[in-house]
């Protein structure tokens, strides 16, 4: 007789009853074996920098964020790093007189964002600031590479202009340079100049696995850098695929990337898990601009708790197996954990 088909009172030793429930019964237990905590450590704080002078202007499609000219940037960087963000992810909105084709704007040694990043390292020496490789913000085109006649992306002579942008950032004093563009080889190629030129130290921050993702939206919103033709999907990765992902994560690890990172993080808690599986490097999610202002958007209807779904969201990225988060709530957050 198979033991399926004995009943508790036939069988010798009856299982005792299982209660799950014992370790859920208060909120001191609860914390006692809670498995994750998200904390302000985890927390990268994307910002939006533009030319002038005093002024700030919300994004319409990111409800609480904001374009800042240096000036206000500096005041809003000191405040949060007080709050205890360690770290900010720079983004430059860069006027239409400055675009070209190939981005040259990119890695003008007094541009936006290497003069940007000169003042942050005078003002608020400690914060980490992690500067953006991509050159969709300067073409005129809204694309991360250069193009050819027939709109083909191109990615060699686009990997030798990130590699000036990596250098010209590692000279404005940026801590740590964030290649979001997924032209092959580029990270390998980034950690090569910099040594060359003396900047060992510089940490390379890997978009790996960086979705063709329509959770952009906002984001290109923001900085006025959607593509003006086509899409990115020569070039950023298919959403059906996972075995891909691990296959960009080995090449970024082996080509000298510090950390890697998923992106988009919560349609993609699967590639995050995954990747965590496979390295010991830090990972990192970048819950993008469209989960944010899906959050904002069913939070101003009165739809949902906003407070207790950014915490509940957050925390499934670091149960996936994130160490580190890429997010435009961090400081919302850094206030509620306060
Ligand atoms: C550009 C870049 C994008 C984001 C970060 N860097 C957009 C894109 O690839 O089109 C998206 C960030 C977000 O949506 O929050 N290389």
């Amino acid at each position: 007789m198979s033991s399926e088909n004995l009943t508790v009172s036939e069988t010798s030793s009856p299982t005792p009853i299982q209660r799950p429930r014992r370790l859920r019964s208060s909120a001191a237990i609860r914390r006692m074996v809670r498995e994750n905590h998200l904390t302000v450590d985890d927390l990268i704080y994307p910002m939006f920098v533009m030319e002038g002078e005093a002024q700030k202007v919300e994004i319409l499609s990111m409800p609480g964020c904001f374009r800042y000219t240096l000036d206000l940037l500096l005041k809003e960087i000191a405040e949060i790093y007080a709050l205890g963000i360690n770290a900010i992810a720079l983004f430059p909105v860069i006027p239409e007189s400055r675009k070209d084709d190939l981005g040259t704007e990119s890695y003008n040694p007094d541009g936006l964002v290497q003069r940007t990043v000169r003042a942050i390292k005078e003002n608020v020496p400690e914060i980490l600031v992690i500067t953006d490789i991509a050159l969709d913000p300067f073409t005129t085109h809204g694309h991360d590479g250069i193009i050819d006649e027939q709109g083909v992306i191109l990615n060699d002579p686009t990997v030798e202009i990130l590699v000036k942008m990596a250098i010209s950032q590692a000279a404005a004093g940026s801590d740590m340079v964030a290649p979001s563009d997924m032209m092959d080889g580029r990270i390998g190629a980034i950690r090569q100049a910099l040594d060359a030129e003396g900047y060992t130290d510089v940490r390379i921050l890997a978009y790996s696995a960086k979705y063709a993702s329509a959770y952009y939206g906002p984001f290109r919103d923001a900085l006025d850098s959607a593509p003006k033709f086509g899409d990115k999907k020569t070039y950023q990765m298919d959403a059906a695929n996972s075995r891909e992902a691990i296959k960009e994560v080995a090449l970024d690890i082996a080509e000298g990337a510090d950390i890697v990172m998923v992106k988009p993080a919560l349609a993609y808690l699967d590639i995050i898990r995954q990747v965590k599986d496979y390295t010991n490097l830090p990972v990192a999610a970048y819950n993008v601009s469209g989960e944010y202002a899906m959050i904002k958007a069913a939070a101003a209807q009165g739809w949902i708790d906003e407070k207790k779904l950014v915490l509940e969201t957050l925390t499934s990225m670091k149960r996936a197996g994130a160490d580190l988060i890429l997010t435009y709530f961090a400081k919302e957050v850094a206030l509620m954990l306060k």
